[in-house]
């Protein structure tokens, strides 16, 4: 157990970093490659556990999975698999169990995915559903892990989904991968299309019309993948030099496929300094640098259409919000209480415990800006790595120190987080 401590900043953030791999893009990539039955290099590959969680299943899957350099992956597939030992350690990666679901429907030998408590709470129904409609084989309790999955011959459906939910949209089209006819599927809103492109990038024959997908059986082919940075690390880092006095930073590097890139636009409406500079398209993915300086910020409503596209960053996004003048307003968001934790309840919990006007609503909250915060408190992760980051933001403001207790949940994603932040010096 690591509790930190962070003491109100002294000085603005000031300087260059480098945000690290893109944990949604490093699961696909590692999980694609293995389908290929040929060989390619990952570079820029997460170092946080959830994409560890995923190479070490694909590994046990039958692939070679070599490090070649730090964050650089060689993966060398033999599909089909030909099945394995023991069963499935997802870890704490919803993105792996749901995304591995789809591929393991349609092999042809039984598997068992498991994950840690939290994992093992996690609602899988919104997978399984679907899935048994193309005829798979899972059985589970009350819809929870451990999924055990007997590998069938699928078939295509034509899928209208109530979430916009990029992990079961891609755990639908992994499983069309492999079934026969055409399978489509629809979600209310646009989620992360990581999947759509990395797929269409490895020779898949997929459409996407609108917020429709379609995916033919087809086969890949290997190529290699560079990552982009994680804007949804880099979030922690825009919204620290937004509220900390004094603060112009550039951050490098960072994924900005729009389909990710909500927590600019609310940025931009909330008056951050915000600016992108040089971009470019890194296999089929945006990548650009930002730059974010201090700003006065006001309060805003975040709803509709823009909630998938900012889903992870709203902890943070709710930091930001007890420095902004007047009242921000987050709704439709209730899958947030489907996260690594219930993080519209725990994040209200602990952000009130450090002085922030914040109120629990079902879908969302409500917070009253702009409050000094007291600190002076010990606040919990609740296990939920983007909690403790968020938390440790708003140390960054906090009058008293804040203590955060279980700060090593952050290796979920971000490893790298504490000594990014403390090259800055504040
Ligand atoms: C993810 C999709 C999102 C997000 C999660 C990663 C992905 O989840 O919250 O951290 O990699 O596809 P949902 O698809 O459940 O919204």
């Amino acid at each position: 157990m690591l509790t930190i401590t962070r003491e109100k900043a002294q000085k603005g953030l000031k300087g260059i970093i480098e945000i690290p791999s893109d944990k949604s893009i490093s699961h696909r990539a590692a999980m694609f490659l293995a389908l290929t039955n040929e060989e390619a290099v990952i570079s820029n590959f997460s170092r946080g556990a959830d994409c560890h969680s995923t190479l070490n299943i694909v590994e046990k899957l039958g692939c070679e999975v070599g490090f070649i350099a730090p964050n650089t992956v060689k993966i060398k597939s033999h599909f089909p698999f030909k099945g394995y030992e023991n069963a499935l350690d997802c870890g704490n990666s919803g993105t792996t169990m749901r995304l591995m679901s789809g591929i393991l429907s349609g092999q042809n030998f039984e598997s068992t995915l498991f994950g840690d408590n939290s994992l093992m709470n996690r609602p899988m129904k919104r997978v399984i559903e679907p899935l048994e409609l193309m005829g798979a084989k899972i059985s589970h309790t009350d819809y929870k892990a451990p999924l055990v999955i007997s590998g069938t011959k699928l078939h295509a459906i034509d899928y209208n989904s109530r979430l916009a939910s990029a992990q079961v949209k891609s755990c639908i089209l992994l499983a069309g991968l492999n079934a026969e006819g055409t399978t489509t599927f629809t979600e209310p809103y646009k989620s992360r299309n990581h999947s759509e492109l990395m797929l269409d990038y490895l020779g898949a024959n997929i459409k996407v019309n609108s917020n429709s997908v379609s995916i033919e059986q087809s086969k890949l082919f290997a190529r290699d993948i560079t990552i982009p940075g994680d804007i949804s690390s880099a979030a922690f880092f825009m919204a620290a030099a937004c509220i900390v006095p004094d603060s112009d930073i550039v951050i490098k590097n960072v994924g900005l496929n729009p389909t990710r890139a909500g927590i600019i636009e609310v940025l931009q409406k909330m008056g951050a300094n915000i600016e992108i500079l040089a971009q470019n398209t890194i296999c089929g993915e945006e990548v650009g640098d930002i730059r974010v300086k201090h700003s006065e910020l006001q309060g805003i409503e975040i709803s509709g259409e823009i909630i998938p596209r900012l889903i992870d960053e709203l902890p943070v996004i709710a930091v930001l919000a007890t420095q902004a003048e007047g009242t921000t307003t987050v709704k439709d968001a209730q899958d947030l209480r489907n996260k690594e934790s219930d993080r519209i309840k725990c994040l209200v919990n602990e952000l009130q415990k450090i002085g922030a006007n914040i109120k629990e609503t079902e879908d969302g909250f409500i917070i009253k800006g702009k409050s000094k915060l007291n600190g002076g408190a010990s606040v919990e992760c609740y296990h939920d790595h983007r909690l403790a980051m968020s938390l440790y933001v708003a140390g960054l403001v906090s009058e008293n120190s804040v203590k955060i207790n279980d700060f090593q949940w952050v290796d979920i994603s971000f490893p790298e987080f504490l000594d990014l932040m403390q090259e800055f010096r504040a």
